[in-house]
């Protein structure tokens, strides 16, 4: 269930503090990862609360996006597609840059990566500003993909990234 979900994230989520600069306290959601059991339930609980044959692919946000987007792929069944930084990808690929505090980011996805109209579900690690996610989506929705929603195991509430997704069916399973 949902709370349960929230406490395996809340135990398994260790905070950095003054990571990546003096000031910002680091959620490290790698210990989640490393666990086995914690990460198997939360992948499966994931792959439960959308239900089978709710989405046809997953899309995942480089780089922690991908662990939990190959993850609940293979469990659910579908396949992957990444969604990666700027300059990775080999083939024609479609970008979208977004403001980060100081200067920009751009994601990139191969223009082909998705079948018209594939429900795609987009997924990363952590939620904040939402700049993110916002790119991912766009992204998705060029290349002709139709998001089917959008999941994080983290949310850092107080960004308020989820108003930045407004008509999206944003989900976390810990907001803090
Ligand atoms: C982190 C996180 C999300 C993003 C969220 O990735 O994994 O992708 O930031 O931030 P936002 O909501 O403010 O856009 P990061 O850019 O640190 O990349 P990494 O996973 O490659 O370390």
């Amino acid at each position: 269930c949902g709370a349960e979900l929230a406490a395996l994230v809340a135990g398994a989520s260790i905070d950095v503090p003054d990571f990546p600069k003096p000031g910002v306290v680091f959620k490290d959601l790698m210990p989640l990862f490393a666990d086995a059991e914690v990460f198997r339930r939360v992948i499966d609980g994931i792959a439960a609360h959308h239900g089978p044959g709710s989405f046809d692919v997953v899309a995942g946000v480089e780089a922690r996006g991908f662990v939990v987007a190959a993850a609940l792929a293979y469990a659910a069944g579908t396949g992957v597609v990444p969604i990666r930084k700027a300059g990775k990808l080999p083939r024609k690929a479609l970008s979208a840059s977004y403001a980060l505090e100081y200067g920009e980011a751009t994601l990139e996805v191969h223009e082909d990566a998705f079948v018209a109209g594939q429900r795609v579900l987009v997924v990363d690690d952590v939620l904040a500003t939402g700049g993110t996610a916002a790119a991912a989506m766009d992204l998705v929705e060029r290349a002709g993909g139709t998001v089917s929603g959008f999941t994080v195991l983290l949310e850092l509430g107080f960004l308020n990234g989820r108003a930045r997704l407004s008509s999206r069916a944003v989900r976390s399973l810990l907001t803090v």
